[in-house]
């Protein structure tokens, strides 16, 4: 797929590989079509786009950066979507809005730092101590953005833990599973921390590669 990508925003990786191949398989049985989608933490737009292409009716998008609504913006026109792009933090612009698919790929790297990054590139991975930052966020928020039959489908590395995502969802009322897994090596980003994450036990002493885990939730 043909994305623009401008500087400072997110290169579609093995993450946003993972989901796109969810929503293409999940799509051919004709699931998304008609659905309204929201693809929060947009990016590039790649998800959205991807579900579109699946069967998907419309497409809201919202990133927290510029350059990243811009971007969805841009690659939306260029595959003929006219998506409405907003910027804002998590489901924040959509308040009161429900949606019959909703994707989501955000960061979920632990960091060295609580808060959120100031640095631009380090808002697309970084999501505190334990990477839970907007996951947490994003369980505790998805009822109220899920039509009563709508999907959640959300991808995060098991670093950042799976478990804890199945029980806030749980604990949102929601019921949830985990739909696939991949093994892939470590990106530059886990690279660079390796040493502080074996330190905090978070990998293995050998561990050069990490499971991305795709997670769907819905209203049970
Ligand atoms: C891992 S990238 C995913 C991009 C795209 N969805 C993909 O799969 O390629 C995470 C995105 O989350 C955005 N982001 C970070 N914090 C956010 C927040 N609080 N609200 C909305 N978007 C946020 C970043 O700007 C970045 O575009």
């Amino acid at each position: 797929m043909l994305l623009l990508r401008p500087p400072g925003v997110y290169r579609a990786q093995g993450d946003t590989s993972l989901l796109r191949h969810v929503l293409r398989e999940r799509g051919r049985n004709g699931e998304f079509v008609g659905r309204s989608v929201l693809d929060v933490a947009s990016g590039t737009g790649a998800l959205g786009i991807e579900a579109l292409r699946a069967g998907a009716a419309s497409l809201t998008a919202i990133d927290l950066s510029r350059r990243s609504v811009a971007a969805t913006w841009l690659n939306s026109r260029l595959h003929g979507i006219p998506a409405v792009v907003l910027r804002g933090d998590l489901f924040a612009p959509v308040a009161s809005r429900r949606f019959g698919l909703v994707l989501a790929n955000p960061p979920y790297v632990p960091s060295d730092t609580p808060s959120p990054p100031r640095y631009r590139m380090a808002r697309c991975w970084d999501a505190g101590p334990d990477g839970r930052l907007l996951l947490d966020r994003i369980c505790a928020g998805a009822p109220a953005v899920l039509d009563e039959d709508g999907v959640l489908l959300l991808v995060q590395s098991a670093l950042s833990g799976e478990q804890a995502t199945l029980d806030r969802f749980e604990k949102a009322g929601l019921v949830s599973e985990v739909l696939m897994r991949a093994r892939i090596p470590f990106g530059p980003v886990l690279r660079s921390r390796a040493h502080t994450l074996r330190d905090r036990g978070l990998i293995g002493p050998d561990q050069t590669e990490e499971e991305l885990v795709v997670i769907e939730a819905r209203h049970g």
